[in-house]
């Protein structure tokens, strides 16, 4: 955080939190915390046995009717009744904080906060609520009685929405989010990974997550027996979910809330329930890079050595050369070291002999264009962690910024990627990162949960069936609302290394058949706007780019904001967003379509309104649909200012990427 602009915590406030005696449990007194506008109310309360519960309401509707709180403990000693409440305490907060980068330079942080501390015979919880004019976080933390070590079983934080609610979800997989999304009833699920959206009516959204996950299990979410989802943490190889000492303080369950679905993705809940960073950030360079990956992909190279062999210094200087005369500042090299050919041993020190590590590192850093160091794991992590004190420090000597991690495959030590072990490990390397100036990128990593706001080189992590789905390798490629689906739940916890950027979406130069991208190119552009993050990829190889028009635009796109809008969509179906850039006044707008073909009218009153702006426009073309001629784009040029209206036909499968660039006049 660089600059605080107010603040004004600390303030108790005696309005807005109230306590009433529930007339359904009538010996029991209700106590509620609402939004600084009212719009959101928590309550809490100890029912008849001493058992923690929450119920929240939104304008008056229920969102999450009565839902039980507490812990299991090994042995199974339960911490879910026999309570009593010995301190309450009120508290709002209104401040202003600033990125390095992000959707928006500057994030309002306004909430009225409740602290709840509770006794048993076990030791004490606390429970604080954070309440936000669009949602809500709320975390425990609990102390063991004698200084005693914490070891939970599991969590028992009910989620209770309604059964008919429409969501969607990815099934729980411990090691993977590499998954289709599923759209159906809260009544259909047996288990989910988060972020979980629903459709509750037709003007109330919700999504639950989680917000700084730190040494601590990822919560999935489970049906119990009554019916209600209730918390299931990813457990250790061990057994036991949660190991730690006499302290546990949990991440925040955080449940964002909107009338429209675009308010979901509008709100800053996850990034401020995260702490602001501890350090100087300001060395981190956001970033638009290419790769020697695509290729590997298409099975055009390879990652091991050979003929085919993608990461050569001749080829990487090629690269180099062209990501260097077309504005992008990155080039990420993949099967650069040994351990490919085995998927083993892989030594982070140590290239290939057809690479001269150095020298490419050194020519790059002579025009410009940083390379991405990858370190593929193949999920040998403890031998990873013995090379990162070396290995990171070669790197720093060498002037690397930026690590791509893949931990492809089980974790060979039998840890599952979202338990507890792996949560350190990802931090870990974060930290050892951090230290010595670098970035990292993560793939199958832990999901995002706004980390990225205390440790901004957490640039963008995978987590999420990427656009390396649609290669000819994938057994199925991504469906055409799978890019639709995403905003609305993978991306409420940070950025995404999706690498947009395909222009060849069939592959039939290179006789590939029945795999291709099931979408239009104008897609492809929009996602530089729709989807943000301070790394974004050009993925496609330079000769689908050389040449082309719309290359422009992947060449102008910032990768960084000032102000963000989302304005218009549907989850699965569209979605709209308009972005200012942080380096000068021009806006950008993104406009993705799913399956059906549409028109969407935009009026562009965000504008400033003493400009006038030079609009080009990135269309489908007249023909074109994900199916046929998706590489047909139309590029249109029109004068617009913040009384215009866009009116924008989207193909199926298609989209729009459009600049706005203030007039000198
Ligand atoms: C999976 C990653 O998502 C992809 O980007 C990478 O190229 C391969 N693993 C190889 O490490
Ligand atoms: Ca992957």
């Amino acid at each position: 955080m660089r600059t605080i602009m107010y603040a004004l915590c600390g303030l108790v406030l005696l309005l807005g939190v109230s306590t009433v005696f529930s007339s359904c449990t009538s010996q029991t007194p209700i106590h509620t915390v609402s939004s600084p506008n009212r719009n959101v109310r928590v309550d809490f309360g100890l029912d008849t046995i001493g058992q923690p519960f929450y119920q929240v309401w939104y304008d008056g509707q229920f969102v999450i009717q009565k839902s039980d709180m507490g812990f299991v403990l090994t042995g199974g000693k339960t911490l879910n009744s026999r309570f009593t409440l010995v301190n309450k305490t009120e508290n709002h907060v209104d401040e202003v904080w600033e990125n390095y980068w992000g959707q928006r330079q500057y994030i309002r942080n306004n909430y009225s906060e409740a602290v709840y501390s509770l006794r048993h015979d076990l030791g004490t919880l606390k429970v604080f609520f954070r309440v936000y004019d669009d949602g809500l976080g709320f975390r425990y933390e609990l102390e063991a009685n004698n200084g005693q070590e914490i070891t939970i079983a599991d969590e028992s934080t009910s989620f209770n929405v309604a059964p008919d609610a429409q969501s969607w979800w990815i099934p729980v997989d411990d090691d993977s989010y590499e998954k289709f999304y599923e759209h159906t009833t809260v009544a259909a699920i047996d288990s989910i990974q988060t972020p979980f959206t629903l459709e509750m009516s037709e003007d109330l959204y919700v999504c639950i997550h989680e917000a700084a996950l730190i040494d601590f299990p990822s919560m999935t979410l489970k049906k119990g027996k009554n019916g209600q989802l209730r918390s299931r943490l990813v457990p250790s190889s061990k057994g036991s979910v949660y190991k730690g000492g006499e302290r546990v303080t949990s991440p925040w369950r955080t449940i964002t809330i909107g009338r429209r679905a675009v308010d979901l993705i509008n709100s800053n809940i996850i990034e401020n329930l995260n702490e602001a960073p501890q350090h100087d950030f300001s060395w981190v360079k956001p970033l638009k890079y290419m790769g020697i990956w695509w290729e590997m992909h298409l099975g055009l190279k390879s990652w091991s050595p050979g003929d085919k062999h993608g990461a050569t210094t001749a080829h990487a200087k090629e690269m180099i050369d062209f990501a260097a005369a077309n504005n992008m500042n990155g080039l990420l090299v993949e099967g650069w070291n040994k351990g490919w050919e085995a998927w083993k041993d892989f030594d982070y020190c140590q290239p290939y002999p057809d690479y001269d590590l150095e020298a490419v590192v050194k020519y790059g850093q002579s025009k410009g264009v940083d390379i991405i160091i990858h370190n593929e794991t193949a999920g040998y992590v403890k031998e990873y962690e013995k090379q990162i004190p070396e290995a990171f420090d070669y790197y720093q000597k060498l002037g690397i910024k930026y690590i791509k991690t893949g931990y492809v495959g089980p974790i060979k030590n039998g840890e599952p990627h979202h338990g507890q072990y792996m949560v350190n490990h990802y931090q870990y390397v974060l930290e050892e990162a951090a230290k010595r100036g670098i970035c990292i990128m993560g793939h199958e990593h832990i999901k995002p949960t706004g980390l990225h706001r205390t440790w901004p080189n957490l640039l963008a992590v995978e987590s999420a069936r990427g656009q390396e789905y649609n290669a000819p390798w994938a057994p199925e490629n991504n469906p055409v609302d799978h890019t639709l689906i995403l905003p609305f739940t993978r991306l409420m916890g940070g950025p995404m290394d999706y690498t947009p950027g395909l222009f060849d979406l069939t592959y039939a130069q290179h006789g590939i058949k029945d795999k291709r991208a099931y979408s239009t190119l104008a897609h492809q552009l929009a996602l530089y706007v729709v989807y943000p993050g301070p790394a974004q990829m050009a993925c496609d190889l330079p000769q689908n780019y050389t040449g082309h028009p719309a290359f422009e635009f992947i060449k102008q796109v910032p990768v960084n904001w000032s102000k963000s809008i989302y304005l218009d969509g549907e989850i699965g179906q569209y979605l709209v967003v308009a972005r200012k850039s942080r380096e000068n006044d021009s806006w950008y707008l993104g406009a993705l379509n799913g399956e059906e073909e549409r028109r969407v009218e935009i009026p562009l009153s965000f504008l400033d309104s003493n400009c006038h702006y030079e609009a080009t426009l990135y269309k489908d073309g007249e023909m074109t649909n994900w199916q046929h001629n998706p590489q047909g784009v139309l590029i249109d040029h029109q004068k617009v200012d913040h009384n215009s209206i866009l009116s924008l036909k989207l193909a199926a499968g298609g989209g729009c990427a459009i600049t706005l660039m203030p007039c000198k006049d």
